[in-house]
């Protein structure tokens, strides 16, 4: 019979560490306010210090971290934002929300980041910043892209959602550029049972304007109200099962590697796959595992009948979602092949902490059976 394998591991996660979670989560909710507890300082410090960072500023949601940096920023109705074409549209609704007219640039087919190159040739006048994402745990370049942002005086915005762990030019996701975003969506490598982002940033009234707006707009010195903010606070509990997630982040991460260097050595040469690889200089955290197939829907569906789940990042380009095409860009802002290309050929196989080994040789196994069948039928 066959196994079934989820493709995320988030409850794993749970009933594995069940009692430590819980009696964080017990302890900050007896002895701490629901918000802006000693656990939310606590994981800020943290982040802080990893990051290398001279402010972080918890917040509900890695969303609302892009959306306050832009407008701390001042990055408004009249700024264009360069952004990957391919990224999960997160990224972009940030851009939306203030106003600002995203510019797609396209990606490079090797790493699935965005191709600097390309971006060079859409800078106009009125562009005003570069989000820059690090997509499937693989960061951008430091160096090239602070270099880049530098040369066209634009700010420089880090999407690190997916990427905490990661480094580049041995700087940690999260140290670059003027503003940093991380995502604690449960399926992220420090994930929690709800939503919650980070900020993170050397500058005082990026991080002054953040603080306020998560709290509706209020300043905590006087209490007044600065301007119309938002609902977009962690609270305590959730920060103290987000500790939790931090202490078990380096075994954790270890083990990523070892089930990504064991899909590495079961699946490479197989059929037309294609795996994931890492640029030189950085270092990724295998938050996802993304192969690339031609027969990509065909190995999909024989997985999922060998119980195995697996997801497509992402189906379309960025610029293809219906809330873009509304915008009805010029055709160079929404030129991206290789992203559409792309999204026709990935395929993200389970990758998280808690899969056995079973499993994961189960996953390679029915993977190679199928390019084996496949071969036999041509
Ligand atoms: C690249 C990227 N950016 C932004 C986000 C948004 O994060 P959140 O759900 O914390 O708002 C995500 C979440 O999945 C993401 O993957």
């Amino acid at each position: 019979m066959n196994p079934h394998v989820p493709f995320y591991g988030v409850s794993r996660f749970y009933t594995r560490n069940r009692s430590e979670i819980l009696q964080a989560i017990d302890q900050a909710l007896a002895t701490e306010p629901v918000f802006q507890g000693s656990s939310v300082s606590r994981l800020e410090d943290l982040m802080r210090q990893w990051c290398r960072r001279k402010h972080a500023v918890a917040l509900g949601s890695c969303t609302d971290a892009l959306t306050f940096a832009l407008t701390a920023l001042q990055v408004g109705p009249s700024a264009e934002v360069l952004l990957p074409a391919l990224t999960f549209p997160a990224s972009i609704v940030p851009v939306l929300r203030v106003g600002a007219t995203p510019v797609f640039v396209d990606v490079e087919p090797f790493t699935c980041l965005m191709d600097l190159e390309r971006a060079q040739g859409l800078v106009t006048e009125r562009t005003k910043a570069l989000i820059g994402v690090d997509l499937f745990g693989q960061p951008i370049s430091a160096r090239r892209f602070a270099d880049f942002a530098a040369a066209h005086r634009m700010f420089l915005i880090e999407d690190a959602a997916q990427a905490f762990g990661a480094s580049s030019d041995g700087l940690p996701a999260g140290a670059l550029g003027d503003a940093s975003c991380l995502s604690f969506d449960p399926t992220k490598v420090i994930g929690v049972f709800g939503s919650g982002g980070m900020l993170l940033t050397d500058l005082d009234t990026l991080a002054e304007h953040a603080r306020q707006l998560r709290n509706y707009g209020r300043e905590s010195t006087t209490s007044s109200f600065q301007q119309p903010g938002y609902c977009s606070r962690l609270s305590s509990p959730l920060a103290a099962q987000l500790l939790v997630a931090v202490r078990h982040f380096p075994e954790r991460q270890r083990q990523r590697e070892r089930l990504a260097a064991f899909y590495h050595s079961h699946l490479g040469g197989v059929g037309d796959l294609q795996l994931p690889e890492i640029a030189p200089d950085t270092v990724g955290n295998w938050h996802k595992f993304v192969v690339r197939s031609g027969q990509r829907d065909a190995l999909r569906v024989w997985l999922q009948r060998h119980g195995v789940e697996t997801a497509v990042h992402y189906p379309h380009a960025a610029c293809d979602e219906p809330m873009i095409q509304r915008l009805r860009l010029p055709p160079w802002a929404v030129a991206c092949p290789h992203a559409r290309a792309l999204a026709a050929s990935v395929l993200s196989l389970p990758l998280y902490p808690e899969l056995a080994d079973e499993e994961v040789a189960h996953i390679a196994n029915a993977t190679r059976r199928f390019f084996e069948k496949h071969e036999q039928t041509r």
